[in-house]
């Protein structure tokens, strides 16, 4: 069954201004390309030829330039939406409603980088009869994300950014959702932070019994802050290297 992709890059960057003062965090160099490519490659990797971006703030304009109809990546067309504000990965999420379709999609958040791909989730996913399916990732400072819960071998909750974390298995930020994403995110109310979460997406799925993970293999890293953006860099540095 067909999945479409939706990359999310809206929001302000604000923690690592100033480098995000004048450009989009999405815009800024990862070793040799900007941020925004990875995301959209690892989809392409995984047959996912339908992709919208969905971005905001001043510098969008930037992203048609550099993106284009998605060419770089063998892609037909790209689609583009505009997140007014920073509402949360869910707000921006709900953006993708009309080009979703009531089809299949996986999520990317615009700023994390994987070593290996998808593919494996991917084609699972799309001959899971409904529901979604989330990556987790064994991490050593699981306080900075969205963090699973297990009871035995199931996933029974997810806390975002828990001060005492349940597990050590971090939520990447690669989701897949069934066509029912839309009605959830619609049903969401802003959390403490004042963002509508993604983490509170996936608790409906879990609740409802229809979420199923898999753990990501090769390394994984977020790139929205000063280490961690460093890190990015020299992680794919490091594979180009090892690639030859
Ligand atoms: O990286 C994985 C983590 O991403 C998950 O483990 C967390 O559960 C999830 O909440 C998220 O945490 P962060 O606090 O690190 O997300 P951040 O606010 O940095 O946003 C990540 C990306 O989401 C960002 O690069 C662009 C997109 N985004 C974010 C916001 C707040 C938007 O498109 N619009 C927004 O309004």
């Amino acid at each position: 069954m067909k999945m479409k992709g939706v990359v999310l890059a809206g929001g302000t960057g604000s923690r690592l201004f100033p480098l995000t003062k004048v450009t989009n965090k999405h815009l800024m160099p990862i070793y040799d390309k900007p941020m925004i490519y990875y995301p959209i490659q690892t989809m392409a990797d995984a047959g996912i030829d339908e992709i919208m971006v969905v971005t905001g703030g001043r510098n969008s304009g930037d992203f048609l330039r550099l993106l284009g109809n998605g060419k770089d990546f063998g892609l037909k067309r790209l689609n583009y939406a505009y997140q007014e504000g920073e509402g949360g990965i869910a707000d921006a999420l709900s953006l993708a409603e009309h080009f979703a379709d009531g089809d299949k999609i996986c999520v990317i958040l615009g700023d994390n980088i994987i070593e290996g791909d998808i593919r494996k989730a991917a084609d699972a996913f799309r001959s899971q009869e409904r529901g979604a399916k989330i990556l987790l990732k064994e991490v050593t400072d699981a306080e900075r994300f969205g963090v699973a819960e297990f009871r035995g071998d199931k996933v029974i909750g997810i806390e975002e950014k828990p001060m005492r974390p349940k597990s050590n298995y971090a939520v990447t930020g690669i989701y897949m959702y069934d066509g029912t994403v839309f009605d959830k995110v619609n049903k969401l109310v802003p959390s403490d932070r004042n963002e509508l979460e993604i983490t509170d997406v996936n608790n409906f799925y879990i609740h409802e019994g229809t979420m199923t993970f898999d753990f990501l293999e090769g390394w994984w890293t977020d790139a929205g802050t000063f280490e961690s953006l460093l890190r990015a860099g020299n992680l794919v540095a490091q594979s180009r290297m090892n690639q030859g």
